[in-house]
C-alpha cells in the first residue's frame, strides 16, 4: 500500500482489505471502511465520498469528487475500470411517489420505503465525467459512457459498447481485442 499521506477521515488499516500499490487521496471519505475492499494498483482520488459497501478490483481508477452511496447496498467495481471525476453511483434512493417522508434524516416509522439495489460494474468499464448510475444497474464488460450520461436499470446495456445521453443510448461498439491483450500481458508481468 502507498499512503498518499495520512487520510484525514479514517484509518486506512480499518479497510476490509487493501492490495499492493494502492493510492487513496488523503481527503477521500469512506464512511464504513470495514465494508470496503480495494485491489492491487487501484487509485481513489481526493474528495471522493463513499457511504456503502464497495469492492474495487485491480488497476482501477476512481477520479476526484466521485460519489458512491447506497446505505446497506453494495457497489462492486471490476478490474481496469476508470471512473472519471464527478461520477455519481447511487445504490439507494426513493421512488419519489409519496409513500412517506424521505431521506436519511427521517425516523423509520414515518419513512417511505427506500429503493436499495446493488450495482455491478464489470471489468474495463469507462465512465465519462459526471455519469450517473442508478440503483440496480449492471454494467457489463467494456461499457463506456460519454460525459454526463444517465444509466438506469431499465436499460439493457451491451458489453463493449459506448453510450451517451440522458437516458443512455448506444452510439458505437468498442474494440476489445487490444485492451484484453494488454490486460493479459500486465497480469502475466513479474511486477504484478
Ligand atoms: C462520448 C464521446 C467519447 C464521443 O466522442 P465522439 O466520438 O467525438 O462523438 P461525436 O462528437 O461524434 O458525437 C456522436 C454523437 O453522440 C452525441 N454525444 C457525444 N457525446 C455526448 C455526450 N457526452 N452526451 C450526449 N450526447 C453525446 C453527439 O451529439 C452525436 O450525436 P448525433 O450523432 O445525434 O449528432 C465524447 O463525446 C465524450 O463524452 N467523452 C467523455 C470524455 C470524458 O469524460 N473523459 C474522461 C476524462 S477523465
Amino acid at each position: 500500500m502507498i499512503r498518499d499521506d495520512k487520510n484525514i477521515f479514517f484509518d486506512l488499516e480499518s479497510l476490509a482489505s487493501i492490495g499492493k500499490n494502492v493510492i487513496i487521496g488523503k481527503t477521500v471519505r469512506i464512511r464504513k471502511p470495514e465494508r470496503v475492499s480495494i485491489g492491487d494498483g487501484s487509485i481513489i482520488d481526493d474528495f471522493t465520498y463513499v457511504s456503502c459497501g464497495l469492492t474495487v478490483g485491480k488497476y482501477t481508477h476512481i477520479g476526484a469528487g466521485a460519489v458512491i452511496i447506497g446505505g446497506n447496498a453494495h457497489v462492486s467495481i471490476g478490474n481496469f475500470v476508470n471512473i472519471a471525476p464527478g461520477c455519481r453511483i447511487v445504490a439507494a434512493s426513493n421512488d419519489f411517489t409519496g409513500g412517506g417522508l424521505v431521506g436519511p434524516a427521517i425516523p423509520s416509522h414515518v419513512a417511505s420505503e427506500a429503493i436499495v439495489a446493488d450495482i455491478k460494474i464489470a471489468d474495463h468499464v469507462l465512465l465519462g465525467v459526471g455519469t450517473v448510475v442508478l440503483p440496480g444497474c449492471e454494467l457489463p464488460e467494456g461499457v463506456a459512457t460519454g460525459a454526463m450520461t444517465l444509466v438506469t436499470p431499465r436499460i439493457q446495456l451491451e458489453p463493449w459498447t459506448l453510450y451517451v445521453g440522458i437516458p443512455a443510448r448506444p452510439i458505437r461498439k468498442r474494440e476489445s481485442k487490444h485492451i484484453l491483450e494488454a490486460a493479459a500481458r500486465l497480469d502475466g508481468s513479474p511486477d504484478t
